[in-house]
């Protein structure tokens, strides 16, 4: 069973009714930050998208984007907030009710894939499923930038700490991957600024290539 019962799209789709606490009406500043640094290559995936921040602010960014959300209603949100953008911004957007564990499943290759709270919403297996399956949604040298919370709260239906070393190991040059950067960061929230990791991994062209950091 998912961290949020066994129905978790009946789960978000009941704190959709409420403005949910990760909508702090920006995208992530951590998340922000990492595509100044390492900039995204078209197109881009938002895996778990909600209500669109992050989508929309790299649409602003010229860069096309698919959003992908399991609740209709954050989706449609999203796409009401499109119609108020410039023109150009919005032929860049893309929203779309589905799963998004499987990005591969999506029809297309992707230059980024960008994770704001999706990934710390699974368990282990899930998340070994969805980095092997990302590598086949990146096409090579497309970049994965994954911000989530650093630790667990008390309580059911929270999401579980994603740790540096969980992703050093994940996402390994073994494993097809060059770390380009895994430091602790801060996720905002409506209740509090949360400790955080954020990361950017870089789809090598092979197997085998040394890491960076
Ligand atoms: C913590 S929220 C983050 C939302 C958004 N990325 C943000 O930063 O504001 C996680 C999002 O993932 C969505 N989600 C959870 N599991 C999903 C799945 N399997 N497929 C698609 N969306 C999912 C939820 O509906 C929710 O919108």
């Amino acid at each position: 069973m998912s961290r949020f019962g066994s129905d978790p799209q009946a789960f978000f789709a009941e704190v959709y009714r409420d403005t949910a606490p990760w909508d702090v009406g920006e995208a992530q500043p951590a998340l922000v930050d990492l595509f100044t640094t390492f900039p995204p290559e078209a197109p881009v995936l938002e895996v778990g998208c909600g209500t669109g921040d992050l989508a929309i602010a790299l649409a602003e960014r010229g860069l096309p984007v698919l959003g992908v959300d399991f609740v209709e209603a954050a989706v449609a949100t999203a796409e009401g907030r499109v119609a108020a953008l410039a023109p150009d911004v919005r032929r860049r957007l893309a929203f779309r009710v589905a799963d998004a564990r499987r990005p591969s499943a999506l029809g297309a290759e992707f230059g980024a894939v960008v994770d704001s709270g999706f990934l710390h919403l699974f368990e282990e297996p899930e998340r070994d499923r969805f980095a092997e399956d990302l590598a086949r949604a990146l096409r090579p040298g497309g970049r994965y930038y994954l911000l989530a919370f650093a630790v667990t709260f008390p309580g059911p239906r929270v999401p579980r700490a994603v740790s540096e070393d969980e992703l050093r190991r994940r996402f390994s040059p073994a494993a097809g991957w060059r770390l380009l950067h895994c430091a602790p960061a801060t996720f905002m929230s409506r209740v509090a600024e949360v400790p955080a990791v954020a990361a950017c991994v870089e789809r090598a062209a092979e197997a085998g290539v040394a890491a960076d950091v």
